[in-house]
Parts: C-alpha cells; sequence; structure tokens
C-alpha cells in the first residue's frame, strides 16, 4: 500500500516507516521539521534500503497536501502530526489544541476531499482516567489530565463523528503506553529538545555523565517496592503494531472505528526499570529519591487482550531490549549529532 505518514520524521513516526518499508509498503512523509530532523528520513532510508519521499510542509498547510493526494493514490493515512510533550501542553495549551487539533482537521478535510477514508491514528494512554484500576482496558473510563491527553480524546472523538457521518470510513486508534527504546542499528530514537523528563531518556543522561543523579519521584507508593509502576513499551513493537493496524484496515466493516491499546500488559517500577538498566550496560545510574510528581498515579499498565484479537499482535521485546536499545541510541547520538 502507499501510505501518507504526516509526522513521520518524529520519534514513533520514523520508526514505524522502517516497519512499513520491511513490510512492503511504500511510504511518503510530510513533517515541518517543527520537532524532527531531515538526517532521519535518510536514516530511515539507510535503515531499510528504501525510498522515502519527504515533503516538508505543516500538516494544516492544505494547499500542500492537497496537492500531496493529488499526485500519489494514497490508500491509508497514518496521523502522527502533533506535539506531545505532556508537561509543556499544561503551559502551553493553546499551541497543543492548535497544532493537534488543527492538523487533525486538515488531514481528515483533504481525505475527504480526495476520497482517502482509511487512517491510522496515533492516540495515548494519556486518555483514561488517573483513577483508574489497572490493567487498563479500551473501555476503561476516559478522563485525561492535561491539555495534550484531551486533544488526544477529541481528535478520537472527532474520528468517531466522522465516521458516524460517513459509514465509508475505516479507522484504527491506537492508545500507546510508555514508548522507549530505539531502532537496534542506534541510527534512530527519540530526540528530546532540552533536558528529557521522561524516565528512562533521563537514565541513559545519567549513565552518560550528562546528569549527576535520577530523581526517583515517590518510593511511597503502594507497590512492590514504592515506586511507580508503568506499561513501557519498545517502540519497534508499537511500529509492528502500526504496520498491523494497516493489515487489518483492510478487512475492517466500513464505518468502523476500531480503538486499541498497545502496551506489554506487564508494569515495571521505576527502581526495577533502574537495576534492568544497570545490569544490561554495565553502567551505574546514581539516583536519589524525591517527593512524588504531581498528577503522577501509582500504577498503570495495560490490557493488551484486545491488541492480540483484532490485531495480531502482541508485544515481544523486553525491558532488556528497551535499555539496550535506549543506550546504544544515547551513545550513538552523541556521535550523529
Ligand atoms: C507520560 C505520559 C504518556 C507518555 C509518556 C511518554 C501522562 C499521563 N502520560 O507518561 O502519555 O506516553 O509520558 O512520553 O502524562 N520518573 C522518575 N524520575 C524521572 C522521570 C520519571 O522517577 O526523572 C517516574 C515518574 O514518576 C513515573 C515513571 O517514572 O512514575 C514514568 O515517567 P515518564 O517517563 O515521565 O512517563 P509517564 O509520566 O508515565
Amino acid at each position: 500500500m502507499k501510505i501518507l505518514v504526516a509526522g513521520g520524521a518524529g520519534y514513533i513516526g520514523t520508526h514505524t516507516c522502517v516497519s512499513l518499508l520491511q513490510s512492503g509498503h511504500q511510504v511518503i512523509v510530510v513533517d515541518s521539521l517543527a520537532n524532527s530532523r531531515i538526517e532521519n528520513i535518510q536514516r530511515v532510508q539507510d535503515i531499510t534500503g528504501k525510498r522515502v519521499e519527504f515533503i516538508e510542509s505543516d500538516v494544516r498547510d492544505r494547499a500542500s497536501l492537497n496537492a500531496i493526494f493529488s499526485k500519489n493514490r494514497i490508500d491509508a493515512v497514518i496521523n502522527f502530526a502533533g506535539h506531545k510533550a505532556v508537561g509543556d501542553s499544561v503551559n502551553k495549551p493553546l499551541d497543543y489544541y492548535d497544532n493537534n487539533l488543527n492538523c487533525a482537521i486538515s488531514l481528515l478535510e483533504c481525505m475527504v476531499s480526495n476520497n482517502v477514508k482509511v487512517m491510522v491514528f496515533s492516540s495515548s494512554a494519556a486518555v483514561y482516567a488517573q483513577s483508574a484500576e489497572p490493567p487498563i482496558t479500551e473501555n476503561t473510563r476516559t478522563e485525561p489530565m492535561s491539555p495534550y491527553g484531551r486533544t488526544k480524546l477529541y481528535i478520537e472523538e472527532m474520528l468517531r463523528d466522522v465516521s458516524r457521518a460517513d459509514k465509508s470510513w475505516k479507522v484504527v486508534i491506537l492508545r500507546y503506553f510508555n514508548p522507549v527504546g530505539a531502532h537496534p542499528s542506534g541510527l534512530i530514537g527519540e530526540q528530546s529538545t532540552g533536558v528529557p523528563s521522561n524516565l528512562l531518556p533521563t537514565i541513559t543522561r545519567v549513565a552518560a555523565g550528562d546528569q549527576e543523579m535520577l530523581n526517583v519521584f515517590g518510593n511511597d507508593y503502594d507497590t512492590r517496592d514504592g515506586t511507580a509502576i508503568r506499561d513501557y513499551i519498545h517502540v519497534m513493537d508499537l511500529a509492528r503494531g502500526h504496520v498491523q493496524a494497516i493489515q487489518k484496515l483492510e478487512a475492517l466493516s466500513e464505518g468502523r472505528v476500531l480503538t486499541v491499546n498497545l502496551g506489554t500488559g506487564k508494569g515495571y517500577s521505576v527502581l526495577e526499570i533502574l537495576k534492568t538498566f544497570e545490569t544490561v550496560c554495565g553502567r551505574k545510574v546514581p539516583f536519589n529519591c524525591v517527593n512524588r510528581r504531581e498528577g503522577d498515579m501509582a500504577c498503570c499498565y495495560a490490557d493488551p487482550g484486545l491488541a492480540k484479537v483484532e490485531l495480531d499482535w502482541e508485544s515481544e521485546l523486553g525491558m532488556d531490549e528497551m535499555c539496550k536499545d535506549a543506550w546504544n541510541w544515547q551513545v550513538q547520538s552523541i556521535h550523529l549529532s
């Protein structure tokens, strides 16, 4: 299939492009490069030995999008376009609403104009209520805590409304848990702008000596070792989930919106990751237990059962690979930048 990947130069987008190309699909990336780099596209080509057509443009630019649709017979669209830093969204809500919602509206309008009504949307476990008891199923109550999470939920609802109004749409919504790691080549990975706030990028930074200590946010949670538990998922597993979703779309009945969690179903505590990282990577990570971070919950992991049934997908890579590939990326990215 020929797939338009909006926001395809970013972290999850580049890994998904690798998986799509390796599965025999053709890929056209449209990305403004506001939060990513053009070199990423070359690296996707280097990894796969296949060509990526790249258009530098803001997805909100309808003229440019329409030109892409009219020049190509696009079979499906994957939408990664949007800002994704949860903390940042609290400080700059309008940026998030403007960018994330308008990218989605622009894409959907151009898709309608060009009669392409097949989409995979990149959503997040951030749509679920913080008070929800794990394992989180797709029917767990939604109540996002942040503007970022709300943009994801609103776009989901937009897709459901669009599909209700026109039954020829086929949509898969993927709700990611905590994506981590990188392609094993170390050529692509997550490029944080500024100091990272997520756990694994912070661990690799401390291990590299760029930061003195890891602050462990809270060791008094009601969990097995007192630290908070999350469902970390290797970005290559996540990428494969998109390929499965694309395949599933062909068989999906029209007008159906399929919403699926992508997680491993296994929870790891902060200290468990730290120990795994030290063992796998042979590096010490000094840490310090500090107060809980505001807004964090004790424990969150997916029920990944529906992904198995609907997408024939389950995670394959464990915490060892997540740590190894995150570290490899940290080491390589110093040479690449
Ligand atoms: C957040 C987002 C999620 C997003 C993910 C990765 C929410 C509800 N979820 O998840 O949508 O996919 O980021 O971008 O906002 N921790 C430390 N020390 C650190 C950093 C983190 O102890 O320096 C702890 C946190 O307290 C938390 C765990 O590590 O318990 C994971 O944190 P983080 O990587 O930031 O992800 P989430 O907040 O779970």
